[in-house]
């Protein structure tokens, strides 16, 4: 089949897998907060002297609102607001101390947003202090956090720096100003070009873009023009994220362009495909889905070795089993069990203040669940699985493999009885391939206002 009649066929709303089963599918009836914590302390058991502990602290303000963002975030020019919601973070961190019973092992921080560089370096520097105190952390711990171009500064760099941060990623999403006004984000490249150049002076050892490719207004030459420019930065890492459309989501804020200012669903795989091509010919790898890395990189690294992994922060070369997060909306994931906290600021700081945890819904995980969330991590992370033991009903099985036979006529797999590997046509398709796996999506077939397009 050719290129554009596969984009056609499988240009469908789909997840990016962050997690399995996703979001939208929890089962929140049999779920409590007494049955997460009691995950998480057994995993958190089972694996803190290995693997450590993972933590993504969520930081929620902005002084600006970019109208393509789907992140969590409360638009703000008042800084008053710091102080009492890192204090609420470092009570929720508290009350999740007192639950484990040794000292926990940190392996990896994430500062995530929202825009953490909104936060002055000294409460940066509260926070973080605050955090390891009364804790160990791994020989080869990694922190890293989002930096906006526009508002990070030599003080945060050096201050997170200072307290063992050697990672960062700034948000570039397009350099093109017809673009950067659709999107209400006017960022001259010189703002990119400074804090890149900073980091590497003070010492960090992975600099990372963001870019997006399907924003309103974007072409194939605007496009190759960002990419340009991105590559003489020469980041270690770049994210090429597909745009996520959802305007339904409330309080998002996706506005200011009209839905015909969008490329296509066959435009915007050529935009990825230019771009995959242009990172390519300077010598960056595909890294599953949407990231690029020079060699020298460890998510690179990590993904010639097979322990690449995926959570709710994206791709990771930490292979923890407990992902803590902690903030406002953030989401927790011990491997048989997920949280996520309260997501209005206010009612989060006032549920930790009053000493409980502010987790407001989750899922816990059936052995099923596991072994699907098993088989769509290894697809997206090493681009095959396998199996032993398919211990679904006949029809069932029967069911996904009619789906794996479609694929491997369209080119995109090859598969037997015990596993399949994605070939590289099937690259685009990886989030299709791994919806076949979703029992929960094919239970509902309800995925039509819920995730993004697939392409
Ligand atoms: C929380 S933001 C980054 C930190 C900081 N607030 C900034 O904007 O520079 C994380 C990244 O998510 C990506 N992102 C946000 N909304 C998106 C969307 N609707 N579709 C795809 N990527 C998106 C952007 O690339 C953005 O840089
Ligand atoms: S892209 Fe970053 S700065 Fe813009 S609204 Fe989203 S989180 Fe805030």
């Amino acid at each position: 089949m050719a290129d554009s009649s596969l984009i056609k066929k499988y240009d469908v709303p789909g997840p990016r897998y962050t997690s399995y089963p996703t979001v939208p599918h929890w089962k929140n009836e049999t779920f409590s907060t007494e049955k997460w914590t009691k995950s998480l302390i057994h995993t958190f058991v089972e694996t803190n002297h290995t693997s450590g502990i993972s933590l993504y602290i969520h930081l929620p303000y902005c002084e600006s609102l970019c109208t393509f963002c789907a992140c969590h975030k409360r638009i703000t020019k008042n800084h008053t607001v710091e102080l009492p919601y890192i204090q609420a973070v470092l009570k929720e961190w508290s009350l999740y101390l007192a639950l484990f019973p040794e000292k926990p092992l940190i392996s990896e921080i994430h500062l995530g947003g929202g825009t953490p560089s909104f936060f002055a370096p000294e409460m940066l520097q509260l926070l973080i202090a605050g955090i390891l105190e009364n804790v160990e952390v791994t020989a080869k711990h990694e922190f890293s956090f989002e930096g906006h171009p526009n508002n990070t500064t030599a003080e945060h760099l050096q201050t997170l720096y200072d307290l063992g941060f050697r990672r960062v990623s700034f948000g570039v999403q397009d350099y093109d100003p017809q673009v950067q006004k659709a999107i209400h984000r006017i960022q001259p490249f010189e703002n990119v070009k400074k804090v890149t150049e900073l980091a590497r002076t003070i010492g960090y050892t992975s600099v990372s873009h963001d870019l997006v490719f399907g924003l309103p207004f974007q072409k194939i030459s605007s496009v190759e023009n960002t990419i340009q420019k991105t590559l003489e930065l020469k980041p270690d890492r770049i994210a090429f994220y597909s745009y996520a459309h959802v305007p339904w989501i409330k309080g998002n804020g996706q506005r200011g362009f009209e839905d015909e200012n969008l490329p296509s669903g066959e435009e915007k795989r050529l935009l990825y495909e230019r771009g995959r091509a242009m990172f390519e010919q300077n010598n960056y790898a595909e890294i599953g889905m949407d990231h690029f890395a020079l060699p020298e990189d460890n998510l690179y690294k990590a993904q010639e070795n097979g322990s690449l992994h995926r959570n709710f922060m994206g791709y990771t070369t930490t292979q923890s089993k407990v992902l803590l997060g902690l903030g406002a909306s953030s989401i927790s994931d011990c491997w048989t069990a997920f949280a996520q906290n309260i997501k209005e600021i206010d009612t989060y700081i006032e549920t930790v203040n009053a000493g409980e945890l502010p987790v407001f819904k989750g899922h816990i995980l059936s052995n099923e669940d596991i072994f699907i969330r098993q088989q769509i991590l290894n697809i997206i992370c090493q681009l095959e699985t396998s199996w032993q033991i398919f211990d679904w009903s006949g029809q069932e099985k029967e069911i996904l493999f009619e789906k794996l036979e479609d694929f491997e006529e369209d080119g995109l797999i090859t598969f037997n009885e015990f596993g399949l590997k994605v070939l590289p046509k099937g690259k685009a398709f990886i989030r299709n391939i791994c919806m076949a796996f979703d029992k929960h999506l094919n239970q509902t077939n309800s995925q039509q206002k819920l995730f993004s397009k697939t392409i």
